[in-house]
């Protein structure tokens, strides 16, 4: 799936769930919307079990899993059903767990040293983690001339308002964040509202 992971959505949903309850309705919220993919983090407890219970019973969202920062959380997120994997950053050990699963995944980076490792392992997508904190837009601008292989779903700190920056850039596939699924809108059961902020990102 390499070179199609960058190309689903053009906002990926990086959901944190504390509730499973929320699980499902989150993903039929999202697939509504109009944004059939997910990056659930592997934050709470009840992590894979979400991912789970949103592959077994909606199948119609790419759900994956974020927050890979064990090499053994690769192989439990893929056992639970996980399409796809996402670390904020990458070492070796990483990088490996998560091509033994043979699952698309998008190793963190947030330097160009960092990309010319992942591309060198002969890999070019990515996630570009703390995007706004690590240089935002004007940093993938500045690197897509001398590294033009590498592509990036930069994520943290993206918004609304900046995500159209990012989107413009030849080397941005799509951008991730947490905004569509607000931890108030969770809290309250909320899904009409999450399924509302999906629709204006799908929009873009
Ligand atoms: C991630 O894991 O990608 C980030 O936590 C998402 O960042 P955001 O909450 O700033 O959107």
């Amino acid at each position: 799936m390499s070179g199609e992971l960058l190309d689903v959505v053009p906002v990926m949903p990086v959901v944190v769930l504390e509730r499973l309850a929320d699980a499902v309705p989150v993903a039929r919220a999202l697939v509504a919307g109009g944004l059939p993919a997910i990056e659930l983090t592997l934050r709470t407890d009840v992590a894979l079990d979400a991912i789970r219970a949103i592959a077994d019973e909606v199948p119609e969202i790419l759900i994956g899993a974020g927050t890979i920062v064990r090499p053994e959380q690769a192989g439990q997120a893929a056992a639970a059903g996980a399409r796809f994997l996402v670390s904020p950053g990458t070492t070796p050990a990483l990088l490996a767990a998560m091509a033994d699963t043979g699952l698309p995944f998008l190793p963190g980076t947030a330097s160009v040293s960092e990309v010319l490792a992942v591309l060198e392992a002969g890999f070019t997508e990515m996630k570009f983690f703390p995007a706004e904190a690590a240089g935002g837009a004007a940093y993938l601008r500045s690197i897509a001339s001398p590294v033009p292989e590498a592509r990036f779903c930069p994520t943290g700190g993206v918004t609304p308002a900046t995500a159209a920056d990012y989107l413009a850039l030849p080397n941005v596939g799509c951008v991730g964040g947490s905004w569509l699924t607000p931890a108030a809108a969770l809290a309250a059961g909320d899904y009409a509202r999450i399924e509302a902020l999906a629709r204006a990102a799908a929009a873009r």
